[in-house]
């Protein structure tokens, strides 16, 4: 057992942290007032491999490990949580199910743009019925002649605004349930789908969130991702890889709430001296240091438990479910270090205390990742 990161993974963590705090952060608080999706993070992020991190180099992707993944969107997250959410739904969401389920004639037309950032992915699978009850979809799409129509409404698509691809589950055979559903890969010119609004969000402000509209939307039937009735099967596998990227922000945005946190204590002076030298101060600093290292470490697991190609629900859900949690325990305690100043926009805290409640929401819900962990642990997984 190796609990220090290889030369080679400590080297990107280094890369990646100088590049996000020069290029990402200086604009994170901009881009949370202005709700503006960040095209020129994603073109910076591409230039790092960073759409398509372990998108094997042949499909235009970086060839990374998923370790590098967690790294990378750990680094990012911590300067800007929505580029964090927009890169981690690119590859997980969009790219992996591509590259995993897609025909070598999808991987060349839909992964490839993706993978380099010259276009953008999203997923779209949430309805207004179909939230943590995935299999509940109300979309339908019915095979007529070479193409298939799809109907119904998609709501809060990450990247969803900027999205040219996406990847839209609907129901082929609603009498097989789960397995009456189908993937398919949609481009955003397609007749019959429009965006709907941009949502505004409570956090993580500029990450694209809209509505999917698809009305009589027209798809060839060489859109079909894997085959029909894969679709449920497809999304939980990516929502697999997904866990682990929200994870990552999660510990992102608990990481920088510590280091603001720290820098902070050090220098407001009350009863005449720095409030890090007062107990109750420290234990705050000492179980948020505590709680990110072992989250960290969970998702570490969890990434190379991926890497080595064995089966990885488990740790995936239990990294996502502890390091959301860290993230929304550490925002508070950060609130509270800050005071009062962690309660106006001139300071970072309230920013993070917003981007880290919907860490504990996305991708399944903590209510959702108990229920799979409680499942497989039961199961003696
Ligand atoms: N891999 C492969 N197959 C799987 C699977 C997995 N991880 N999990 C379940 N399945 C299979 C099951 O084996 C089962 O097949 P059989 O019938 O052959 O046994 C089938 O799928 C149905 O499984 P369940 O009966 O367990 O399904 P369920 O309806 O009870 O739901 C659930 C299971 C875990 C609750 C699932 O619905 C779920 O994950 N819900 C949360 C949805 C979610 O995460 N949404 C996120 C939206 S996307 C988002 O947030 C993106 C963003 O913008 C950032």
């Amino acid at each position: 057992m190796n609990f220090q990161l290889s030369e080679e993974h400590s080297m990107l963590k280094q890369t990646i942290r100088a590049f996000a705090e020069k290029e990402i952060k200086p604009k994170a608080a901009e881009h949370d007032k202005t709700r503006e999706y960040p095209f020129e993070n994603v073109r910076k992020a591409a230039g790092l491999n960073l759409m398509g991190i372990m998108i094997p180099e042949e499909y235009g992707g970086g060839g990374m490990d998923c370790v590098s993944y967690v790294i990378a969107v750990e680094e990012i997250s911590r300067c800007c949580a929505s580029t964090g959410v927009i890169i981690s739904v690119n590859n997980s969401l969009y790219c992996h199910p591509v590259l995993f389920f897609g025909t070598e004639e999808q991987k060349r037309k839909y992964l490839s743009p993706c993978a380099k950032g010259e276009k953008i992915g999203a997923f779209c699978l949430t309805e207004a019925n179909a939230g943590s009850d995935a299999g509940n979809q109300q979309s339908t799409a019915v095979f007529k002649g070479d193409r298939y129509i799809l109907n119904g409404t998609k709501l809060f698509v990450t990247n969803g605004v900027a999205a040219d691809y996406m990847i839209i589950f609907a129901m082929t055979d609603r009498g097989k349930k789960t397995k009456g559903i189908s993937a398919f890969i949609v481009e955003k010119d397609f007749s019959g789908l429009t965006k709907g609004k941009d949502e505004v969000k409570l956090g993580i402000t500029c990450s694209g969130a809209c509505e999917i509209v698809l009305e009589n939307c027209e798809v060839p039937s060489e859109n079909l991702l894997g085959k029909e009735g894969d679709g449920f099967k497809i999304a939980m596998n990516a929502l697999e890889e997904g866990r682990i990227g929200i994870a990552s922000q999660a510990v992102g945005i608990a990481q920088a709430i510590l280091d603001e946190s720290l820098k902070y204590s050090k220098e407001r002076v009350q009863f005449g001296k720095p409030i890090s030298e007062f107990q109750a101060i420290q234990w705050m600093l000492s179980d948020m240091a505590t709680e990110i290292e072992a989250a960290r470490l969970l998702n570490y697991r969890a990434a190379m438990k991926r890497d080595s190609g064995a089966k990885y629900t488990l740790e995936s859900s239990m990294a996502k479910l502890f390091a959301s949690e860290v993230a929304m325990k550490s925002a508070i305690k950060g609130i509270q270090i800050f005071g009062g100043y962690g309660y106006i926009n001139e300071y970072p805290m309230e920013r993070f205390f917003r981007d880290a409640k919907i860490t504990e929401i996305y991708e399944g819900t903590s209510e959702i990742q108990r229920l799979i962990i409680s499942g497989l642990i039961l199961k003696g997984n």
